[in-house]
């Protein structure tokens, strides 16, 4: 496993970071049966490496269409993704995409989904083994690994899911509303576990919400999106001390500030 390891977490000075991720004036807009329809507008930001970045819009901003031009699923009108200063132009390793309801295969158990990606990998089958064991266990699931995805819950399928591209070793990993359709205490305990693993293999993230409290109880910056067209309106800090306490009156007044602008 290459070493990343985290050097933001909890409250530790943070050391200078590489920027990672850059966005250059993405436009992009669609051809429909109503006409032109303008979705981006000149969106541009930057995310260091090991940063936690949530985009916060709401429904129809343009959220989902940003992070398929970042994962390279989706093109650009104008514009560009660079990753490491190299332009993007399709889909790739470095990237990986977690979504609301992401499918696992139905008929592989829990282990074998999480060891599908490393079909192609030059490593002997005990070290790939290995590798599904450690992944199995920083998600929970070391008791699960023979379960079928039908037989486990979904809260549980998507610590499947995100085992499953965390094995991979993306630099990146974009996440789509990825708890969105768990009840409220499985969206916690995931919201939580994902702090964890983060912290502990420190990647570079973008997630992207329509949940003020999952921004703030996630991110290390909070970009405010803007609707017809999509626009960053804000690049919002979110200066937090970790572990966050949703019952803080520092919480509770960002969240406000934030309700407030997605209300504008
Ligand atoms: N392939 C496409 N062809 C035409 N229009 C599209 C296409 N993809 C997205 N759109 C339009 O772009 C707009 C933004 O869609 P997008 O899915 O990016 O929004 P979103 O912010 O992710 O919304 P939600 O929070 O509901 O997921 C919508 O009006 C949508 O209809
Ligand atoms: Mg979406």
């Amino acid at each position: 496993m290459r070493t990343r390891l985290k050097a933001v977490a909890g409250n530790r000075p943070a050391p200078r970071r590489e920027e990672i991720l850059k966005l250059e004036r993405i436009s992009k807009g669609f051809h429909t049966a109503g006409g032109y329809l303008s979705v981006l507008e000149d969106v541009g930001f930057q995310a260091e490496s090991g940063e936690l970045v949530s985009i916060l819009g709401r429904s129809g901003c343009g959220k989902s269409t940003l992070l398929k031009i970042v994962a390279g699923f989706v093109s650009p009108s104008s514009g560009k993704v660079l990753l490491n200063g190299i332009p993007v132009k399709g889909p790739g390793p470095d990237r990986c995409v977690i979504f609301q309801e992401d499918a696992l295969f139905p008929w592989l158990t829990v282990g074998e989904n999480i060891a599908f990606g490393l079909k192609g990998r030059k490593q002997s089958r005990k070290a790939k083994a290995g590798e599904v064991s450690r992944f199995l266990n920083l998600v929970g699931l070391s008791e699960f690994r023979d379960y079928l995805p039908s037989e486990i819950s979904g809260g549980m399928k998507q610590r499947v899911a995100l085992a499953r591209v965390l094995i991979l070793e993306p630099e990146v990993l974009l996440m789509d509303e990825p708890f969105a359709s768990l009840d409220a205490q499985s969206r916690e305990e995931m919201q939580h576990l994902l702090l964890t693993l983060w912290q502990e293999l420190g990647h570079t993230i973008l997630f992207v919400t329509h949940d003020v409290s999952e921004a703030v109880i996630l991110a290390d910056r909070t970009l405010l999106m803007s609707k017809n067209p999509g626009r960053i309106r804000e690049d919002i800090p979110v200066n937090l001390p970790r572990p966050r306490e949703r019952e803080s009156a520092a919480f509770a007044g960002l969240s406000r500030r934030l309700h407030a602008a997605l209300r504008d």
